[in-house]
């Protein structure tokens, strides 16, 4: 059993996130476009399990970090984790989320649509990346939001 709730403690986070292999250097600041954090903590043991943050780049709310612990993958807390945190882009007026994402499979089975990078608005320092489309293979995505 685990419980998700809003996060004040980023730099835990990013070390989660890091432990997770996502580009985040571990124990930094919470960066001032964040919009707002989010963790998971095995109810038993209390143990972060899960995170996730949520920004505000170039005007458009991105999904900045998502990760589960390798011990708790597939029971569904990533799909938990991206859901709290489209309905918190919805609760604050906005229709579309983007992100960058090395599991496209994971977001498409939840909505997500692979975008090209041209016609993308400037999200990510990936796009000035030598390695994004030679080494990395990130996706661009978009899921255009609508009220429950
Ligand atoms: C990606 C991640 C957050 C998914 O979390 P999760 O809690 O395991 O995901 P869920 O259980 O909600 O999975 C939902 C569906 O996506 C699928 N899925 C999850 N991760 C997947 C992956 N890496 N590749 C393909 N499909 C995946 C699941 O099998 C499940 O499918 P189903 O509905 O048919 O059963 C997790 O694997 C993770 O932390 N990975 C390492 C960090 C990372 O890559 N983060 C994303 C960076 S862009």
């Amino acid at each position: 059993m685990y419980i998700i709730s809003e996060s004040d403690d980023y730099e835990k986070l990013s070390c989660l996130f890091n432990e997770n292999g996502l580009e985040i250097d571990a124990g930094i600041r919470r960066p001032h476009n964040v919009v707002k954090c989010w963790e998971c903590r095995d109810i038993t043991s209390n143990k972060l399990i899960g995170g996730a943050s949520l920004e505000i780049r170039s005007g458009y709310f991105v999904v900045a970090d998502v990760a589960v612990d390798i011990d708790y993958r597939k029971e569904k807390i990533g799909t938990q984790l991206m859901s709290i945190m489209e309905d918190e882009i919805i609760k604050q007026g906005g229709s579309e989320a983007w992100l960058v994402g090395k599991v496209p499979e994971f977001y498409i089975k939840i909505g997500w649509e692979i975008v090209d990078r041209d016609q993308a608005p400037n999200i990510s320092k990936c796009f000035t990346c030598d390695k994004f489309g030679t080494e990395c293979f990130a996706e661009v995505m978009r899921k255009t939001l609508v009220k429950a």
